[in-house]
Parts: C-alpha cells; sequence; structure tokens
C-alpha cells in the first residue's frame, strides 16, 4: 500500500460535491457495501478531515490501492490520506483494537500522527466482550451472529447509564472506581456461566490475560491494562466533537464514514436483528457531534445488482446458505447455475464475499427493490453502485420489484397485512421480513470484463439498462458506479 500520491487522484468534478461542508458515506443494506472503498476515494481527493461517528470495531472496511489491500475496523479508513481523523463520541472505543490497528500502521511505515479519538466515545472493556460473545453461544435460536466485539453490551450499559468512555482511561481511580461500581455485577453474572466463559477467554488471548483463577475476570488486572492503553493513547485523546464542529465552521471538507448500515440500524433496521447504533446518516452525524441538517450531501453505497449479509436475520432474495459454503469447496460453482446454492456460492466467490472482521461467509442474494426504497428514506440523495463486476457472464439478473406477504394476519392497528397480500414497502421488522416472498423481474445480463471501464456511457447497455430501471423505481440516482475494489476502478457519472 502506498501513500497517496496526489497526481494519481481521480477528477471527481462531475460528482457535484460541496465545494466545503459536510459529505455522508453511509450504507443502504446489511453493511459491507464497499463504504471504505469510497471514503477512501473522497478522503484522498476531497476531505479536508475525516470522522467517524458509529458502530465500532464490528466494522470491516477493506480499502485497495495499487493491487494492495487493508483492513480497517476501528480506526477511520481515512487514515491513509494523511489528514486529520477523527473518531466521535457516538463510536464504541475498543483499546486494544486501536493499539493492535496503530502498530499494524506503525508496521508498514504509516503515520497516524493526526487520529484523534473522542474523549466521550463509549468504553469497550473485556467484560462487555465476554458478555457478547456468551450471550451469543448461549441463545438457543434466533442468534444475532454478531461480530463478538462487545457492540451490544457496551451500548446497553450506556442507556442503563453504567458506561464507561475514553476519558476514564486517562483517571485511574475514577477508572477503577467506575469498573468496581457498573461491572463488578457483570463478574457476578458471568460466574453463574462460567463453563461458557472460560471457553470464550480461552479461545482470545487477549481476555486469557484478564482471567482469575475461577476464570472471570480480574478487575484489577484489567484497570492496570486499561490505565497503561490511557498512557499510550493520551495524546490522540480530544473533544473531537468539538474539532469536527470547528472544521464545519471554518469551511473545511467534513467527511463522515458511516460503519454497518441502514438495515442494521438499531432504530431504523430490521429490528431485533440490528446492530446496537444508528447507523443512518442521522446517527452519523450526532456521532460526530453534528445535526443531520448540517449534512450537506448524503451518499448511500448500494451493492448491486447482487447484495449480501452476514450473521442471523431474514433475507428474502437470499440465494443458497453461506452455511453450505463448505460443501462447494474445492469445486468451481457456477454463476448460471440454475440450483440457488451454486449460484449463491459463485457469487460469494466471485465478489470475495467473506467477512473482513471475522472471516464468516456472507450469505448472497439478488437485489431488493423494496428495501432499497425503505433504506432511502433514512438517507441518500445520491447512490454509489458497487460491484456490478460480481455479475460479469451472468446471463440472467434478477431483481426483487416487491413481495407476497405468507404469514399469519398482522395487524398494523390501521391497516391488517394477510397472506397473500403484494406488499411493495418493507417494515422495520426482521420476523415481517422473514414471511415476505420475493417477486422478480429478470434482466439480461452482459459479457465480458467490466473493471477496465472507466465512462459510464463504455458500460453494457444491460448494465445501463438495470441502472436506469433502478434509478426510476427508487427516484435516486447513481452518482459513482464502482467497478472493481481499487481507488482506480471507479466510474465518476
Ligand atoms: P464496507 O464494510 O462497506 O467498507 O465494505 P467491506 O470492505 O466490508 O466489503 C466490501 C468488499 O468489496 C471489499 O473487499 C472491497 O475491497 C470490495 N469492493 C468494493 N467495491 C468493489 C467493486 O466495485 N467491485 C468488487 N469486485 N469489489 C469491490
Ligand atoms: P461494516 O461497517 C456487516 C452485523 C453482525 C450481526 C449484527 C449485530 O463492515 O459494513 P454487532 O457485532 O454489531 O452487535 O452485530 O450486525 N454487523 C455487520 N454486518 N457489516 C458490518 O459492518 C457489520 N457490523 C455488524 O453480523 O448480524
Ligand atoms: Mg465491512
Amino acid at each position: 500500500m502506498t501513500f497517496i500520491n496526489k497526481e494519481e487522484t481521480m477528477n471527481l468534478s462531475n460528482l457535484n460535491l460541496p465545494p466545503k461542508g459536510v459529505v455522508a458515506i453511509v450504507g443502504t443494506q446489511w453493511g459491507d457495501e464497499g463504504k471504505g472503498k469510497i471514503v477512501d476515494l473522497l478522503a484522498d481527493t476531497w476531505a479536508d478531515v475525516i470522522a467517524r461517528g458509529t458502530g465500532g470495531a464490528n466494522a470491516g472496511h477493506t480499502i485497495c490501492v495499487n493491487d494492495k489491500s487493508h483492513v480497517f475496523h476501528l480506526m477511520p479508513s481515512g487514515i491513509l490520506s494523511g489528514k486529520p481523523c477523527y473518531l466521535g463520541s457516538g463510536v464504541a472505543f475498543d483499546p486494544e483494537v486501536m493499539r493492535f490497528e496503530m502498530d499494524e500502521l506503525g508496521g508498514l511505515g504509516k503515520s497516524y500522527d493526526y487520529l484523534r479519538i473522542s474523549r466521550d466515545a463509549h468504553l469497550v472493556t473485556p467484560i462487555h466482550t465476554i458478555l457478547d460473545r456468551v450471550h451469543e453461544s448461549k441463545a438457543k435460536s434466533g442468534k444475532i451472529g454478531t461480530t463478538g466485539r462487545g457492540i451490544g453490551p457496551t451500548f446497553t450499559a450506556h442507556y442503563a447509564r453504567e458506561g464507561l468512555r475514553v476519558v476514564d482511561l486517562l483517571n485511574p481511580d475514577k477508572l477503577w472506581e467506575k469498573l468496581n461500581k457498573y461491572l463488578h455485577a457483570h463478574t457476578a453474572e458471568l460466574s453463574a456461566t462460567r463453563i461458557a466463559v472460560k471457553d470464550v477467554m480461552q479461545a482470545d488471548e487477549f481476555l486469557t490475560q484478564f482471567a482469575d483463577e475461577k476464570n472471570i475476570i480480574d478487575l484489577e488486572r484489567m484497570h492496570q491494562a486499561y490505565v497503561e492503553f490511557g498512557e499510550r493513547l493520551r495524546p490522540f485523546i480530544a473533544d473531537t466533537d468539538s474539532l469536527v464542529r470547528q472544521a464545519v465552521e471554518d469551511g473545511l471538507c467534513v467527511l463522515l464514514e458511516g460503519a454497518q448500515a441502514t438495515l442494521l440500524s438499531i432504530d431504523y433496521g430490521m429490528y431485533p436483528m440490528v446492530t446496537s447504533s444508528d447507523s443512518t446518516v442521522a446517527g452519523l452525524a450526532k456521532g460526530v457531534g453534528l445535526r443531520e441538517s448540517q449534512v450537506d450531501l448524503c451518499i448511500g453505497i448500494v451493492k448491486a445488482p447482487y447484495t449480501s449479509k452476514v450473521g442471523g436475520g431474514s433475507f428474502p432474495t437470499r440465494l443458497g446458505s453461506a452455511a453450505d459454503d463448505e460443501i462447494y469447496s474445492g469445486t468451481t460453482p457456477n454463476i448460471n447455475s440454475t440450483d440457488p446454492g451454486k449460484q449463491g456460492a459463485a457469487l460469494r466467490r466471485a465478489g470475495k464475499e467473506y467477512g473482513a472482521t471475522t472471516g464468516r461467509p456472507r450469505d448472497c442474494g439478488w437485489l431488493d427493490l423494496p428495501l432499497l426504497r425503505y433504506a432511502l428514506q433514512f438517507g441518500g440523495d445520491v447512490m454509489a453502485m458497487t460491484k456490478a463486476d460480481v455479475l460479469d457472464g451472468c446471463a440472467v439478473i434478477r431483481i426483487c420489484t416487491h413481495y407476497i406477504y405468507r404469514g399469519l394476519d398482522y395487524d398494523f392497528g390501521d391497516s391488517v397485512l394477510k397472506s397473500g397480500d403484494q406488499v411493495d414497502v418493507a417494515f422495520g421488522d426482521d420476523d415481517l421480513l422473514g414471511h415476505m416472498e420475493p417477486q422478480y423481474q429478470e434482466f439480461p445480463g452482459w459479457q465480458g470484463d467490466i473493471t477496465t471501464i472507466r465512462s459510464y456511457d463504455d458500460l453494457p447497455p444491460e448494465l445501463l439498462d438495470i441502472i436506469e430501471y433502478i434509478e426510476a423505481d427508487v427516484g435516486s440516482k447513481f452518482a459513482i458506479v464502482s467497478v472493481g475494489p481499487d481507488r482506480q476502478e471507479t466510474i465518476i457519472r
């Protein structure tokens, strides 16, 4: 990976980015749409500062420059630009993940001098991480399939008014007081499920060091480690939300990097199979200290015409199941197979759909327009399409236009959904989504490799037809079409 070479940067003039102000990048589906790629592109070219405001180390944002790739979980994806990067007050901050990512960058000779971490960010501790993993391993059915990064318990603690904050790392006495006051009770809860806790701790080198003789967290050891984190991180801890507001006031170009995506938002996603922060532009703005109305342009990233999902929850257009991925090992599944499992596996292979955070195979399926229309209500002034190149050589492309409801009568109060009803909207409810039978429109695919195309008009007519169909349906334009993972493999319309 190289540092940014200004001469190589792309001409973004067609994108009509505001000359100054705030641009936000958000995912419109279930995450992994390619937000990191677009953030990296705009960080390199347009932005003066970059800020993240939601999620935590559950994110996995991949950046490819000149055939070299890098995955960031907590570190903002703009870090390679050498520009100021902020982690806002809305982020769940895990100091061990940050230590790892700092050391990794340092090992590559990259600077992170201009990183600043909000003193008010929510502090993830080993107890939150263990609680997350134990809850998941104990769940019998309906597992959320979390990333195991302690995100749920950390935000739960925040809303229970028992959360710790990054600034506590700098105040050892206060930290000790809070650990005892807020986290002591959890060690009792965990001791009731000792076997699972032991398994969880032994599987993780970082967590193992805090095990006491009963394999429960030793608070004193944890306190010491966290005070040491505070010493290392001291130069990076700041009131980043004020810095972001100041940057806006100074007329700088402020780029907001979304994590997760609308369908995973705690407020608007397919509840309860969601993450624990609001991953829409509203949550993102708030998480860096801004008002949503201060965002001048929100770019919604859309993985299309296929899409992906990882973790539990309903996915009406899913092709086969990623859980069966091993069945296809050693084979080359065909993208034109009539067997949905094989076709899904072919998309997974071609799109390299294996989680950047957990390595889990991602489920793949067709683009779902009711869900995209639903998501765009919460943000996405313009869209960026990613990964169409994965469908090179696919003879027939299907797009879900509406559903038929197949479930028990469902009473909304002012209306009742009945089995057999045609439905062209989505609801923020995972269970209802699971009873929707997708109805498709078929489109002819294209032959040949589109990754080398750099002009919108040179894209195959079949893809242009699909793009125009989606745009007309959702009432929003694709300003960017990404045709490969590399920064250069991008078409600005
Ligand atoms: P994020 O979480 O939204 O940042 O997305 P991830 O990085 O988790 O997953 C997106 C994956 O797709 C990464 O491996 C990217 O390098 C890759 N990618 C992004 N855009 C494209 C594209 O247009 N085509 C292809 N083939 N890969 C892409
Ligand atoms: P990026 O930013 C895809 C999913 C998990 C799980 C649910 C809750 O890379 O797009 P959590 O650990 O947050 O409590 O898990 O949310 N999830 C993601 N899926 N991309 C992500 O981030 C995700 N972050 C969380 O798989 O279903
Ligand atoms: Mg990701």
